[in-house]
């Protein structure tokens, strides 16, 4: 059962006042948070929508350092932007935010606007990161809720609410909006990141050391484990694929761009083929039959139609699994060398040696191939 929002003005500033002196006390030392500047919020507030503290801090340090402004954010050659997100996965995100750039410069004279309207005009900006950005950056009393937040408040409140649900953040935005610091949003709001993130975590919470603990509804009626209610998602479509790393007379690799639209636009891979669940199981379990994965890629590479004789030394390097949002890809990647001159093959293909690769933006799939690849090559 949930608690109404009956907490009197009192309540609220006591509330707030708890959670405050809290974090001032023990706030992590984040590297975003050495100023407010709008910039520096922006980039750390995308990098954290997917991504743990930890992984996130050489990420953002280094994006600084090759992005300093906007304006620079604005012109950075595409290739070295998605260099510098390489690893951090959901690419739109910083293209997304390459646009809002522009749009900066364009419109606002290069720097972030200071009203929450403007601010959620801009590309990649929806309501957490508009939040986060209006709150630190310009002390506009707007939440920002993400999955941290829903946590806290669910338990707060006893809200029951599923928080998987797109509409659920209206409620919670009601609640936050109605118990949050008006004088210092911004340190309200990575106050209640902060407490997510450390103490009021999922599972085994740590209530004693809390300092919200006597507002908590959950925490009195030891329902914690209770909250916050949260759906199975369904599960990601399988999708399977064999991917063929090919090597030339000249030990160089052949890479191949994937398409301007769709998942992991513009980034490099090794040529794949998808294959049916059938033929996956096929060529894993047989591993004679990999063959057949070289003669699909034959085929699929029409050039090198008159070559399929000459193929020697297949080889099933191993297997690579990667979840995305609603996809799971299986791939068998089979390894094979190629008779064939250096300058051969498609328009949106490179032969590529191996030290060359830094120079490449691979997705994390086909980064993990890369590995399987060197660890081959070291045995
Ligand atoms: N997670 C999301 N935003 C954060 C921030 N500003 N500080 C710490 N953790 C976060």
């Amino acid at each position: 059962m949930s608690e109404e929002l009956a907490w009197t003005q009192e309540k609220k500033a006591r509330f707030q006042e708890d959670l405050l002196t809290w974090y001032h006390l023990e706030k992590r030392d984040l590297p975003w948070r050495e100023s407010t500047d709008p910039y520096r919020v922006w980039v750390s507030e995308i990098m954290l929508q997917q991504t743990q503290v930890v992984t996130v801090i050489p990420y953002f340090n280094r994006f600084m350092e090759w992005f300093p402004t906007i304006e620079e954010l604005a012109n950075a050659n595409e290739d070295k932007l998605l260099k510098a997100w390489e690893g951090l996965g959901y690419y739109s995100r910083v293209r997304n935010m390459q646009h809002a750039a522009k749009e900066i410069v364009e419109t606002f004279d290069g720097k972030m606007p200071s009203n929450i309207v403007d601010i959620l005009s801009l590309k990649g900006i929806g309501p957490y990161t508009g939040g986060a950005i209006g709150s630190i950056a310009f002390s506009l009393p707007e939440p920002a809720i993400d999955g941290n937040v829903m946590r806290v408040y669910s338990r707060l409140f006893c809200l029951s609410d599923d928080i998987a649900l797109p509409k659920t953040r209206k409620v919670f935005d009601k609640y936050v909006r109605e118990t949050m610091s008006q004088t210092e949003p911004g340190d309200f709001n990575q106050a209640l990141m902060d407490l997510g993130a450390t103490i009021c975590t999922p599972t085994k919470p740590s209530c004693q050391t809390c300092p919200i603990k006597n507002y908590c509804e959950a925490y009195k009626t030891d329902m914690t484990s209770s909250y916050p209610v949260k759906k199975k998602k369904e599960k990601a479509k399988p999708l399977y694929y064999v991917a063929n790393i090919l090597k030339n007379d000249n030990g160089a690799f052949l890479l191949e761009k994937r398409p301007s639209d769709g998942l992991l636009a513009d980034m490099w891979t090794f040529p794949m083929k998808e294959v049916t669940k059938e033929e996956y199981d096929g060529l894993s379990q047989a591993y004679d039959t990999v063959e057949t994965s070289t003669k699909m890629v034959a085929e699929q590479l029409s050039l090198y139609d008159d070559e399929k004789e000459s193929i020697k030394d297949k080889q099933l390097l191993g297997i690579v699994t990667h979840i995305f949002s609603h996809r799971k890809w299986h791939i068998l990647v089979v390894a094979d060398t190629l008779s064939v001159s250096a300058d051969n093959c498609l328009n949106n293909q490179e032969w590529v040696y191996l030290d060359e690769f830094s120079q490449y933006v691979f997705p994390k799939p086909q980064q993990k191939m890369v590995d399987i690849l060197k660890k081959s090559m070291n045995n």
